[in-house]
């Protein structure tokens, strides 16, 4: 269908489902166990209303907000997601092409189909990248990566605590192996290692094979202190799961915490309730990430501008998206990416009027109410 024609994500979901391959398709959708978690992620939000304002000047409306100090132009941006190729030519550039027109910024994988450097040359100068960081378990070989990433001019490193090894994924491991018809340059993953596929079937699937030599002994006593040793740029921590290991990341002085479980690639609460948990139990952690300018951006399950309210509201600085950056470069390449930015845009406006705010600071946590019932 023309591009006009695709009103919402779930739109651009739709047609990507109808060209992408399927085994790109079963890579890019597939959750964990039961991918009951996957649907829970995005029904988290129903149970979650808002309490509008009404009588308040919303004519002039600002999404706009800073996100790690950098400018965006909605409180949402790109989450790392691995192998764009497999669903267009040009995969992670026409993310970086679109996102640079609409003012978001883009988290880079540590897995992406362009290395790092051939997508900081097609990025803008004032454009703001950062970059997911898989740990390898060689400690000299993931300095060596991270000091390579502050050379380019990425701007913070989002380490990825919540997949040492994959969730079980079993429609990605069902549909063929698929690595070798990546460009393999970037993609440092496993050889000579346990994980590697036997009899062509890989039991951990491509999920697995990408995270074959990430470090599993990582530690907040000896993780942060290595990390922060080797860099200057803000460390945010991607993978946050309850409210104890968001205590503990603040604790450790980071810069970040991402709540997050994977997109439903592991089996934990769906972030928002986690965000939800941290709000009623503590806090305080808030207060302190304020004081610090830090930023606590949250992603799995967001589809719509609602959702990224609602999430705002209860203190996520900012969201971010996985799968619906991924299906709009598969179905329309750069100009798909800029039609579901646009969608967010107006979606994220129209929710923010009708709640009563004109700035993300008029967005505040009794401005939304959680129920016990299900909707559904
Ligand atoms: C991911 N995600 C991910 N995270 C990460 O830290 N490094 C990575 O390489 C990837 N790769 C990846 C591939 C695919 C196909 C998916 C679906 C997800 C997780 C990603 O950053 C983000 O947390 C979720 O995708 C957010 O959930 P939604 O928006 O996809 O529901």
């Amino acid at each position: 269908p023309p591009l006009s024609r695709i009103l919402s994500l779930m739109d651009m979901e739709n047609v990507a489902r109808q060209v992408l391959s399927h085994k790109a398709l079963a890579y890019y959708s597939s959750a964990s166990d039961d991918e009951i978690t996957n649907s829970e992620n995005a029904r988290a939000f129903t149970r979650f209303f808002f309490r509008a304002r009404v009588m308040r000047a919303v004519a002039h409306c600002d999404p706009s907000t800073t996100i790690l100090g950098f400018r965006s132009s909605i409180p949402v941006f790109v989450s790392g997601a691995a192998l764009a190729k497999l669903g267009h030519p040009d995969g992670e550039l026409n993310i970086t092409r679109a996102a640079c027109k609409e003012g978001i910024i883009q988290m880079i994988s540590s897995n992406s189909s362009f290395s790092a450097a051939d997508i900081m040359a097609s990025a803008d100068q004032s454009q703001t990248l950062f970059f997911q960081l898989y740990k390898h378990r060689d400690d000299d070989i993931a300095e060596r990566r991270v000091r390579e990433m502050e050379n380019l001019g990425y701007k913070a490193i989002f380490l990825t605590v919540d997949a040492i090894v994959a969730g079980n994924r079993e429609r990605d491991i069902r549909s063929p192996w698929i690595l070798e018809e990546q460009e393999s340059g970037p993609v440092y993953f496993a050889s000579g290692t346990s994980d590697e596929p036997k009899d062509g079937v890989n039991v951990f699937g491509t999920a697995g094979a990408l995270v074959a030599n990430d470090d599993r002994d990582m530690t907040w006593e000896k993780t942060i202190p290595w990390l922060r040793s080797i860099t200057k740029l803000p460390i945010v921590i991607k993978g946050i799961q309850c409210v104890e290991d968001a205590i503990l990341a603040a604790e450790a002085k980071v810069d970040g915490i991402l709540l997050s479980n994977h997109g439903a690639r592991c089996s934990s609460l769906p972030p928002l309730e986690v965000l939800y948990s941290i709000r009623q139990q503590h806090p305080e952690i808030f207060d302190k990430l304020e004081d610090s300018l830090f930023s606590d951006p949250l992603a799995g399950g967001i589809r719509r501008g609602t959702d990224i309210i609602k999430a705002v509201c209860l203190g996520a600085k900012a969201v971010g998206l996985g799968r619906p950056f991924l299906y709009a470069q598969s179905a329309y390449g750069q100009s798909g990416v800029s039609k579901i930015i646009e969608i967010l845009r107006r979606e994220v406006v129209t929710a923010m009027r009708l709640v009563g705010a004109s700035t993300i600071r008029d967005l505040r946590p009794e401005m939304v109410q959680r129920v016990d019932w299900h909707p559904h």
